[in-house]
């Protein structure tokens, strides 16, 4: 059946840096419009009509900057891509100018960025909203895709046992917000002296999420019903003198067959990619009954279409 879009939500102009810019009812809300995006309900309809998205890419990406691209163009505006090399982002001119410039001539400006400071900066300045594609310290829009597919297995999160494996990074720091608003039970293992932003756990924990640290991988995997990994060396970091170490430390962390055995027998593997293979996960992994990766993969488009019709439609 093809419904009706519902006029503009609580989110209409609002920012997106961070998951905790969305109450759960928000998120709630936004989830639930990917599962429509998803199902078709809202074909054929344009509520972005003539709309754009500014589209800044600081690092390199591919689903990202596809989806963003498709998902625009499907609810009936388009995107304009702009790479750093073209605008130098507080090289050529400071960040709060780019964002006075593009807030005249778009609707949206979605960023993927160093320092989540830049992001700061440019929400600052425009008054259009601004949406996080990447920094180093949070992927949000990640963690929309990622609920998205959970809940296509497990409907209800709610005490939902997720573990996170590897580097506490950008996407350890993500799971640890969105674990506020999905209730689910998340341990977050990593090797010593790479746990996740301790400010951001914190802040999690005191808004009622349940969250235990570990550096023991094999005992996060037992009994997970959402296993998660992502690389251990980030964008930005390949250059890093400390990569040989970074590797060793992370000796016993990889997802493979063997662990993906210990999780629950329903249990299901996800992973952001880009994936480093022979590092944090093996192709057995991703290609294995209980990877969900390239659904997730896929769920990008229609979470980001539910979140852009959310803050600008
Ligand atoms: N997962 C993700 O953000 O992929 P890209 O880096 O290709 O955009
Ligand atoms: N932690 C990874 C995520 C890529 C989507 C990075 O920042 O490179």
């Amino acid at each position: 059946m093809v419904e009706t879009l519902k006029p503009a939500s609580s989110l209409k102009g609002r920012d997106f840096l961070s998951n905790l810019d969305l109450s759960p009812a928000e998120y709630r809300a936004v989830l639930e419009t990917a599962h429509a995006m998803k199902r078709g309900d809202f074909r054929g309809q344009r509520p972005l009509e003539g709309q754009t998205l500014a589209m800044i890419f600081e690092k390199p990406s591919l689903r990202t900057r596809t989806t963003f691209e498709v998902a625009m163009n499907q609810l009936g505006g388009h995107a304009v891509n702009l790479s750093n090399a073209e605008i130098g982002l507080g090289t050529r001119e400071p960040v709060h100018d780019i964002a006075m410039n593009l807030e005249r001539w778009v609707e949206g400006i979605m960023a993927r960025v160093y320092l989540h400071s830049t992001l700061e900066e440019l929400a600052q300045y425009s008054s259009k909203p601004v949406i996080n594609g990447l920094s180093d310290l949070l992927h949000p829009v990640q963690l929309l895709a990622d609920y998205q597919t959970i809940e296509e297995t497990f409907p209800n999160t709610q005490g939902l046992r997720v573990a996170y494996i590897g580097d506490g990074n950008n996407m350890a720091n993500a799971h640890l917000q969105t674990a506020v608003l999905s209730g689910a039970k998340l341990t977050v293992a990593t090797p010593r002296g790479y746990e996740p932003n301790a400010v951001i756990l914190m802040e999690a924990i005191k808004l009622g999420a349940n969250i235990t640290l570990t550096h023991d991988p094999k005992a996060a995997a037992e009994e997970a019903q959402v296993l998660y990994t992502d690389v251990w060396v980030s964008m930005g970091q390949e250059a890093e003198a400390s990569q040989k170490r970074k590797l060793k430390d992370f000796a016993g962390f990889q997802v493979n067959p063997a662990m993906l055995d210990l999780i629950d027998k329903n249990g299901i593997f996800l992973h952001c990619l880009p994936a480093h293979y022979g590092e944090e996960v093996v192709e057995e992994a991703t290609l294995h009954r209980k990877s969900r990766v390239f659904d997730q993969a896929e769920n990008r488009l229609h979470a980001q279409k539910a979140l852009l019709y959310h803050l600008l439609s």
